[in-house]
């Protein structure tokens, strides 16, 4: 089977320092893949490069979308670009108009299958961090990507919208087959969603696993990704 997004010997360098080493991600159709590693080791720019906001200085990166172009990868990374004083619809609306993409009923659909569609008169400004976040990735669906790089996503959000993040996430997949690269330092909830792990650490790729054969490894343990990333990236050492 062919790899939807790849990577090959992708390098990101600031100055003499090397942020991202010679990567090769595989990422197939249908993925939720988990992007894990400590802070620092090269997750967002990782991401930044593959939606294109930021110049590999050598390697490629290698997208096997039927659509070609533009608004194949929607994205998420860091705060979602939110305008407090208008309406989900309304920041929809700019956003669309700006990609050139804007369809009213498109946009309706969108903020219906996020759970935005009961607060058509409520200013963002006032949403919760989680509708904010739920918006963000709404504004993500616009122009119907194919993929979606979401970096983390259920950053600063309570139990509760760490849940709705989750099921959109969930949703995403089941109802629009959508591929997910996702970044969290959850590894508890990444456990919950993703059904295959990257992971990272001072630039470098350590390791690519599925879910499975980390279910297989940890006898099915609902903590297996935390042993495992202790084991790979501590060398099994817990430090707290
Ligand atoms: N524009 C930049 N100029 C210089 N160094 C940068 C730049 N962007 C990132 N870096 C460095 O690259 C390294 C990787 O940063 P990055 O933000 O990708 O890490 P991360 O894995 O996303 O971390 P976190 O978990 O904290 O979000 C860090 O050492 C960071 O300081
Ligand atoms: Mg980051």
């Amino acid at each position: 089977m062919n790899c939807y997004l790849e990577t090959k010997n992708l390098n990101k360098r600031y100055g003499s320092f090397e942020a991202v080493k010679n990567m090769n991600v595989h990422i197939y159709k249908g993925d939720i893949y988990g992007l894990i590693g400590p802070n620092g080791a090269g997750k967002t720019t990782l991401m930044k490069m593959i939606i294109g906001f930021a110049g590999p200085t050598s390697g490629e990166i290698v997208l096997n979308s039927e659509k070609k172009g533009e608004g194949v990868i929607g994205n998420l990374i860091e705060s979602p670009g939110i305008y407090g004083h208008l309406t989900a619809f309304e920041n929809m609306m700019l956003k669309a108009k700006a990609q050139g993409v804007y369809n009213k009923d498109e946009l309706l659909d969108i903020l219906e299958f996020v759970g935005l569609s009961n607060v058509p008169k409520k200013k963002a400004g006032k949403f919760s961090l989680g509708m904010k976040q739920r918006l963000g990735i709404a504004l993500a669906l616009i122009g119907d990507p194919e993929i979606l790089i979401l970096d983390e996503p259920t950053n600063g959000l309570d139990p509760q919208g760490i849940i709705e993040v989750r099921e959109l996430i969930h949703k995403l997949r089941a109802e629009r087959n959508m591929t997910i690269m996702i970044s969290s330092h959850i590894l508890s909830e990444l456990q919950k969603v993703a059904n295959v792990f990257g992971i990272i650490s001072n630039g470098e790729l350590v390791m690519e696993v599925t879910s499975d054969e980390l279910m297989e490894k940890y006898n099915g343990d609902s903590g297996a990704l935390e042993e495992f990333y202790l084991d790979v990236v501590r060398g099994g050492k817990k430090v707290c």
